[in-house]
């Protein structure tokens, strides 16, 4: 195991009812709020009332910022951050998604820097100084409720990029499960997807005695695939939902890939994919995931075969360990394919026309992976497998 620093400042508030606890956060930070959030599911689903008679309970002064896209983009953060420079905003609430959050870590540090915000996004400038903000979560997915990391795009240059800073962790976030039951069928998915994927990313890596975080990862593994078919049937199960909001933040609360570092490539491939055709991030990569995996396998089969038999319960007798592992590999495609994910890029009409601008978006910072480096011709593999 490597040597690590770990600190997660962001305080989880996690169940039912807890929307009052607004209340005792807020005041500490200001009166003037900033509210984020999306397209309208929270003024559907009655979120945005509740939201409003609390501020109004602590006399907050409430400025708006509606209409984050999923996929949001640099274009609304920068509208965020002239609401905060114009109005002296004291606090940022986030209420949403990953997109809404992301689109909130931008406006945040936007706000205190004098630039463009893209520049924070593309690393041009670093990010000195950010307003505080909190979150009211309504999708398990992102894990960006607790992490200090942010994906932004730009959609005049088709580029959708990652970034972060310590200065922006949430300082709570309010995980309620009631929040999130009336999220649709294809989105709970995604969201289970996006959060099997972080595991994945942190459990590919060459440290061979990792034994504790690899259980940590499994036991996540094995949870979500026991949970994701029950939450289906009922989108409004309160444990289900429990679990489910609890897995994800887990996932990419920073705690699991302690002691060594993961792979995030097929993060990096996906964000290229949906720089250019703007598809859910999940969709993506339940597409690129398998792939990723068969065109990596050779790198450390053990390590393959090892979550192919404690996740996917492939029986190994008589087997080889490839034979095992890429059974292992078919089990989670048509798991998620069970749960109604996509299998292909066709699924989303991309076909080949734009791979190389894809893979040349991907090799944007150069050769990136560390369970396996990638270069052009790999993503290219990659790709061309998932069409
Ligand atoms: O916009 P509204 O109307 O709110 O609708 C949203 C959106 O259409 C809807 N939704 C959310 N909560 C709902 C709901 N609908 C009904 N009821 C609810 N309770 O769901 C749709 C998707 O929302 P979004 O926030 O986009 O989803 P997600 O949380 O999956 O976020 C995806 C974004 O996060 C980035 C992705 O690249 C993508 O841009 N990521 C961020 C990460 C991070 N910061 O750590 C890591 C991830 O790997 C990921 O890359
Ligand atoms: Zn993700």
């Amino acid at each position: 195991m490597e040597n690590y620093t770990y600190k997660n400042p962001t305080k989880i508030i996690f169940g039912k009812d807890q929307l009052n606890t607004l209340k005792a956060e807020i005041p500490a930070y200001g009166k003037r709020v900033l509210l984020v959030y999306g397209g309208g599911s929270i003024k559907k689903n009655g979120l945005y009332d509740k939201v409003m008679a609390v501020l109004k309970e602590i006399d907050a002064e409430v400025y708006e910022l509606a209409g984050v896209e999923p996929n949001p983009r640099i274009t609304t953060v920068r509208k965020g951050a002239e609401l905060c420079k114009e109005h002296q905003i004291d606090f940022v609430l986030a209420v949403g998604g990953g997109s809404v959050i992301d689109a909130t870590k931008g406006i945040v540090a936007g706000a205190k820097y004098e630039g463009d915000a893209w520049d924070l996004v593309i690393k041009k400038a670093p990010v000195k100084e950010a307003l505080p903000f909190g979150t009211v979560l309504t999708i398990a997915a992102t894990g960006s409720e607790a992490n200090s990391g942010s994906v932004i795009t730009n959609w005049e240059t088709k580029e959708k990029y990652g970034w972060g800073s310590p200065l922006v962790f949430p300082k709570f976030s309010i995980l309620d499960p009631e929040n999130t039951f009336s999220l649709p069928k294809n989105q709970t998915v995604y969201g289970m997807v996006d959060m099997m994927s972080h595991v994945f990313e942190t459990y590919f890596h060459q440290e061979t005695h990792a034994p504790l975080q690899d259980r940590f990862c499994e036991s996540l593994l094995v949870t979500v695939m026991e949970t994701a078919p029950k939450l289906l049937e009922n989108l409004e199960d309160y444990e289900h939902r429990a679990t489910i909001l609890y897995a994800g933040n887990v996932a990419l609360n920073g705690s699991l890939g302690v002691g060594y570092l993961g792979d995030w490539a097929t993060h990096n491939i996906e964000h290229a994919v949906s720089a250019v055709y703007d598809i859910p991030h999940a969709g993506g990569l339940a597409i690129l995931f398998p792939n990723w995996m068969k065109h990596v396998l050779h790198e450390n089969v053990e390590r393959f075969k090892q979550v192919a038999v404690r996740v996917f319960q492939v029986d190994p007798e008589g087997k080889s360990s490839e034979e095992v592992a890429l059974e292992g590999i078919e089990r989670l495609r048509s798991f998620w394919s069970s749960l109604g994910a996509p299998t292909r890029l066709a699924d989303y009409d991309i076909d080949d026309s734009q791979i190389e601008v894809i893979a040349d978006k991907a090799m944007s910072n150069g050769e990136f992976g560390r369970f396996k480096v990638l270069n052009r011709e790999d993503v290219l593999a990659i790709l061309r497998a998932s069409l």
